[in-house]
């Protein structure tokens, strides 16, 4: 360990452990250990840490539901932050409508359930996304036509010169999959907040029960990262996604190839099963021979949704 990073570990004072596997923490079960961990339960101990961390010269890498990434073999250098900041709260403006202000690290299918159930709709779409609200925003986040940049109206950010900064819808450059937090690293999210409309609670529970169920009858269970890849764009005068990337791996004829321990899922060819003892080289492999596969048969060159640390 550098001295950069015993320096640190000191100051945290007994908080943050050393080679912590990284596996454990995300949803694929893949990928090596971080020099120094340490997990966040309040706003104000996930700033100090960003802090010490820059202030020691150590890079710092902010961890939410590890729902959307792939760690390397080798891991992660320097300091890995589990945000586990989850509180929020609901402040009704009227009969109509409400503002939720939820911590980066609230697990959003939580939030969505409690408020769909109280009858405040907006955030149904992603009872079943397993991310936490801070990664959401990190990647605008979305399904069923949806997007996590839809409905909210801000959030509040520790900015690159360690400031806390409230930073309005307009400044985060929000598109398909991508906000500014993704072109430009040194922001951590550390609150968001949405506008929440009233609706009738069985009405907002009627289409998570018509998600869930889509859910079910199309994604795998098995541990997975959700879609690997992008939906490709269709027709540049349309901002809408023509085409699949799941329908082109699928027709592609990949369905169940597997190299190691990942698969390509038997029930949706954009998903990556881990069938017991994947490695990320397996994944980063199989992402390769996919990518050639759909590039030669459709001319399209997939461009990767989820996130590759280490
Ligand atoms: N399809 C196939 N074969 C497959 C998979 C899909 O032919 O193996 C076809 C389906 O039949 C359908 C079309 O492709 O006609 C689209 O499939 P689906 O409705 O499953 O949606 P998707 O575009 O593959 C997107 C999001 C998902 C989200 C779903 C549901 C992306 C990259 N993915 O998937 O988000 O859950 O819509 O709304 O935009 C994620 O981002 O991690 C994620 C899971």
């Amino acid at each position: 360990m550098t001295n950069a990073l015993d320096d640190l570990r000191v100051a945290l004072a007994g908080r943050a452990r050393a080679n912590e596997p990284l596996a454990a923490h995300t949803t694929l079960r893949v990928g090596g250990p971080a020099d120094l961990f340490v997990q966040a339960r309040t706003l104000d101990e996930l700033v100090d840490f960003a802090r010490q961390a820059r202030r020691h010269g150590v890079s710092i890498f902010i961890l939410g539901n590890g729902s959307n990434i792939l760690v390397r073999e080798r891991g992660v250098r320097g300091l890995v932050v589990e945000n586990q900041c989850d509180q929020f709260t609901l402040d009704i403006i009227n009969s109509e409508r409400a503002i939720l202000r939820a911590e980066s690290g609230a697990a959003l299918p939580g939030i969505a359930n409690r408020l769909a159930r109280q009858g405040w709709a907006g955030l149904e779409w992603a009872i079943g996304v397993p991310g936490t609200i801070g990664g959401a925003v990190v990647g605008n986040a979305g399904a069923h036509g949806a997007s996590i940049a839809d409905n909210l109206i801000g959030v509040a950010v520790l900015d690159a010169d360690d400031a806390r900064r409230e930073l309005p819808k307009t400044e985060l450059a929000f598109d398909y999959r991508a906000s500014r937090f993704k072109r430009a690293k040194g922001e951590i999210v550390l609150r968001a907040d949405f506008e929440m409309r009233r609706d009738d609670p069985q009405a907002c529970i009627a289409r998570m029960n018509q998600y869930t169920e889509y859910r079910r009858r199309t994604q795998p269970t098995e541990p997975s990262v959700g879609s690997i890849f992008k939906n490709p764009p269709g027709d540049p005068s349309t901002p809408l996604r023509a085409s699949s990337a799941g329908r082109l791996i699928d027709q592609a004829g990949l369905k169940g190839t597997r190299v190691g321990g990942i698969e390509v899922s038997q029930v949706h060819a954009n998903f990556f099963v881990n069938r017991g003892g994947a490695t990320a080289d397996d994944v980063l492999q199989l992402i390769e021979l996919v990518r050639e596969r759909v590039r030669v048969r459709f001319g399209v060159d997939l461009e990767l949704e989820i996130e590759i640390v280490g």
